[in-house]
């Protein structure tokens, strides 16, 4: 460890969720009145989802990443005015513009921070925690907000069952500060742009209309294939630039898409289970807000405790992946 280092530790986290819980058995009963079917025991056996939690109409990003923020800045024991850089990891913007990192910074008051945001789909809460990251080893931030938030459930098709029992919406966040201490000691960011069609919404908003497709589509199998493959290649790098072995990670934190998903990368990495956080079964997949909501849960139940390494990953459309490694 170079003691004339700055280091970024993760000085606390915070979540969100909205209120509205919506069970399998809920939403199969929903789609079967549009005739489409579907069931609880599909979702859990495919995915391990049991249910998801749905913003209503009204209810922004925004909105759910301020309340994140607000609970990250309590439990990193700091202010507002501490804050110097927000950045939001999001897909499911507010507005074109401005981003939704500027309307964070003025609902908790953040003023004169940076603010901006980050768009690698469900890899975005890692791309903002290491674009985060080299801002305060570089001396440019000492005290960073940084958010993933989403209401995917704007952009699903819901006559699309392959894809709409999937996802939920939500935030997290943490607070990041220059420490002498690691903190964060290895990241490592990917992207492949030639697999864009295997995730997409491929939608935007142009002469006064949406142009192109404004839901999300997924070939299941093939996101499924890469998202093992990518994870376990990156978790090992990551370790290796860290000079640190697999087996000395105390928690592995991956991106909550899918149980199948972190149970196949679990026995890639020879990781005991125990040693996996699960909460994708609580909130189903959150794109960008997932790895900061599994990461504050278990932070607050007990497990991730202080002084522990812990191994944060995202995967997503782009397609994009990548880890962060951490000592609490
Ligand atoms: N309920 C009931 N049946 C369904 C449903 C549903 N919700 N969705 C699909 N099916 C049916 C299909 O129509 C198909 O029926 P058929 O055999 O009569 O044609 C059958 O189930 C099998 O469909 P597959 O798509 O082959 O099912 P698969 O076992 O691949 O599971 C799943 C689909 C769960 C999407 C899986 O491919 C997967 O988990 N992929 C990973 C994708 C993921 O997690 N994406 C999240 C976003 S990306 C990310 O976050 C990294």
């Amino acid at each position: 460890m170079d003691r004339t280092m700055t280091y970024a530790v993760i000085a606390g986290s915070g979540s969100f969720l909205p209120e509205r819980v919506v069970s399998n058995d809920a939403l199969a009963a929903e789609l079967a009145e549009r005739g489409i079917e579907t069931s609880d025991q599909w979702i859990v056996e495919r995915t391990g989802i049991r249910q998801r939690h749905l913003a209503e109409r009204g209810v922004t990003t925004s909105a759910l990443a301020t309340q994140a923020a607000r609970h990250a800045l309590e439990d990193a024991g700091v202010t507002a005015a501490d804050v110097d850089l927000i950045i939001v990891a999001t897909s499911t913007p507010d507005f074109v513009f401005p981003s939704t990192a500027c309307l964070v910074q003025a609902e908790i008051g953040a003023k004169g921070a940076a603010a901006f945001d980050v768009q690698a789909v469900c890899s975005g809460f890692v791309y903002a925690l290491t674009t985060a990251d080299s801002f305060v080893r570089a001396g440019r931030s000492k005290c960073a907000l940084v958010i993933g938030a989403e209401v995917f459930s704007r952009i699903l098709d819901w006559n699309d069952r392959g894809t709409c029992v999937l996802f939920g919406d939500g935030a997290g966040a943490v607070v990041l500060k220059a420490s002498d201490e690691p903190g964060i000691i290895a990241a490592q960011l990917n992207a492949d742009g030639s697999q864009t069609h295997i995730l997409c919404a491929a939608g935007n908003v142009a002469y006064g209309e949406v142009t192109g497709d404004p839901f999300l589509r997924m070939d299941g199998q093939a996101v499924f294939k890469q998202a093992v493959t990518v994870l376990d290649k990156s978790a090992r790098k990551v370790c290796e630039d860290a000079g640190i072995a697999l087996s000395d990670v105390d928690w592995l934190i991956p991106h909550q898409a899918n149980v199948r998903i972190l149970n196949f990368l679990a026995r890639k990495l020879d990781m005991p289970l125990e040693r996996v956080i699960v909460t994708v079964d609580t909130h189903a997949n959150t794109s960008a807000a997932s790895v900061p909501l599994a990461l504050d849960a278990a932070r607050r139940d007990g497990r991730v405790k202080a002084g522990h390494t812990v191994l944060l990953q995202g995967v997503g459309g782009g397609f994009t992946w990548g880890s962060v490694l951490a000592k609490m």
